[in-house]
């Protein structure tokens, strides 16, 4: 085969290249996929097989893949400055524009921007800021940060932390003390018989009250959540989730982070998650769909209290002493503002809404399939999860193998999904038609079948 030849892009791949969320073993065998190009939903490969990509990449690619006009925007700024850094007082329009831009429309009032370049920079930076405002306001003890079982806030050292996944902490020693995890709101997997969507919030709302009673609300610096849990394959919150969530952590004066790296700029329906869901967070962290990923580029948003904290800390050290080299980058800005421009002129969240019932109602409709015992979704983002018996909510035994037979399934409809575990995540680009959504649940409903005729 063409791709064992000495010198191919597979030889030369295995020989030199680590992947991220791959095993390396494996990897020697098994070799790469190859993409060499990509328009609108679909990517191509070395051999010019169509792709159809479920998950816009990484829930990230929001205008598609090979965007023109964003590639022009990037080559002008490129020859225009190409690089400045925004350390110790530098700035220039780009950044300006970009943060001006952000606080127009941020989901509550936002008093700063800080530019990063990804979503685990931010997330990262942010438990920085929250640990500098409580030093700040001379309440170092506390220091301990509360996030939810189930839930991926990065893959910095801080942020594996932040993750409330045990394979994401195993063999790296991993979280650091003062990391807590309170329970995910996963309503279909761990409601009890008969217990109604509210119970169930009020149930994980006493169980946080509780641990953050057992801990020591002034030991308790901040709650890191994302509106719809990616880590666990979109999860929704149940209803009055965060209502009841946010009533406690201002009773205890803890600091909400609302990572909204996956739902930010449309995913959900709304510009940002935090209005799908009313919140109401002293830090946002975004990324992905802020460049339409075309460029690595994030930013952390903060309220005046703790910018009004970064005051007297600053005075204190003598300056914020933080900072990536790449933070603002003006090629990246300069292309993130482009796509803001984009999603206006297009009326993206307009869009979203529009798609949003034939999105959720045609996944919505794979509920009769004898394997599918949940879909839930908002917006241009949905959780298909993939059970052994629909009454009791069973999975398949881990012996079955069945992420790596959807997968497989997946791949023979030309279909590439995103799923953890036995739940497939939905998240194609923003810009996905009626009849792209259609294409796509057909293709599903395919693998979904093969798979019900190997595992029966
Ligand atoms: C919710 C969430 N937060 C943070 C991150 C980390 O972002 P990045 O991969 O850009 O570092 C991700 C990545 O998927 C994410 O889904």
């Amino acid at each position: 085969m063409k791709h064992f030849e000495a010198n191919s892009p597979f030889a030369r791949d295995i020989a030199a290249v680590l992947h991220p969320h791959t095993n390396v073993r494996a990897h020697l065998e098994k070799g790469p996929e190859i993409f060499t190009r990509g328009k609108g939903l679909f990517v191509y490969d070395e051999d010019g097989r169509e792709y159809f990509d479920a998950a816009a990449g990484l829930w990230c690619a929001s205008l598609g893949f090979g965007v023109e006009r964003l590639a022009q925007v990037a080559y002008d700024a490129m020859k225009n400055l190409g690089y400045y850094q925004i350390f110790r007082g530098a700035s220039h329009s780009a950044a300006i524009e970009l943060s001006e831009r952000l606080l127009a429309l941020t989901p509550c009032p936002m008093s700063k921007v800080l530019l990063q370049c990804s979503g685990s920079e931010a997330n990262d930076t942010a438990v920085k800021l929250v640990w500098y405002y409580w030093n700040a306001v001379d309440k170092p003890e506390k220091r301990k940060i509360i996030s939810r079982k189930g839930s991926y806030h990065g893959s910095t050292t801080i942020d594996v932390c932040l993750t409330g996944k045990p394979e994401f902490h195993a063999g790296f020693g991993l979280p650091f003390p003062g990391f807590l995890y309170t329970d995910m709101p996963y309503y279909y997997r761990h409601h009890v018989d008969g217990e109604s969507e509210e119970q169930f919030s009020q149930r994980l709302a006493d169980s946080l009250e509780q641990l953050i009673l057992e801990e020591g609300p002034e030991t308790i610096a901040a709650f890191w959540a994302d509106p719809v849990v990616g880590g666990s394959g979109a999860v929704l919150p149940p209803k009055g989730y965060f209502e009841k969530v946010q009533a406690i952590l201002r009773k205890y004066d803890i600091l909400f982070v609302a990572d909204e790296v996956i739902c930010g700029f449309g995913r959900t329906g709304n510009m940002w998650g935090s209005q799908t869901f009313s919140l109401t967070p002293d830090i946002i962290t975004c990324a992905k769909a802020l460049s339409a990923a075309m460029q690595p580029i994030s930013a952390v948003l903060i309220n005046d209290r703790i910018f009004e904290g970064m005051k007297i800390q600053s005075d204190r050290n003598g300056r914020f002493v933080h900072g990536f080299t790449y933070a603002g980058h003006p090629v990246a800005a300069a292309v993130a503002i482009e796509t803001l421009k984009i999603y206006d002129e297009i009326d993206m969240i307009g869009h979203v809404k529009a798609m949003e019932p034939i999105f959720l109602g045609g996944l919505g409709a794979l509920k009769d399939h004898p394997l599918v015992g949940d879909v839930a979704g908002c917006g241009l983002i949905a959780g298909v999860e993939v059970v052994a018996d629909k009454k009791t909510r069973a999975m398949f035994p881990a012996s079955v193998g069945l992420p790596a037979k959807l997968e497989a399934n997946a791949l023979k409809q030309d279909l590439i999904l995103r799923h953890v575990g036995n739940r497939l995540a939905f998240s194609p680009a923003l810009i996905i038609t009626e009849a792209e959504i259609n294409d796509l649940v057909s293709r599903v409903k395919a693998l979904l079948d093969l798979t019900l005729a190997e595992v029966s």
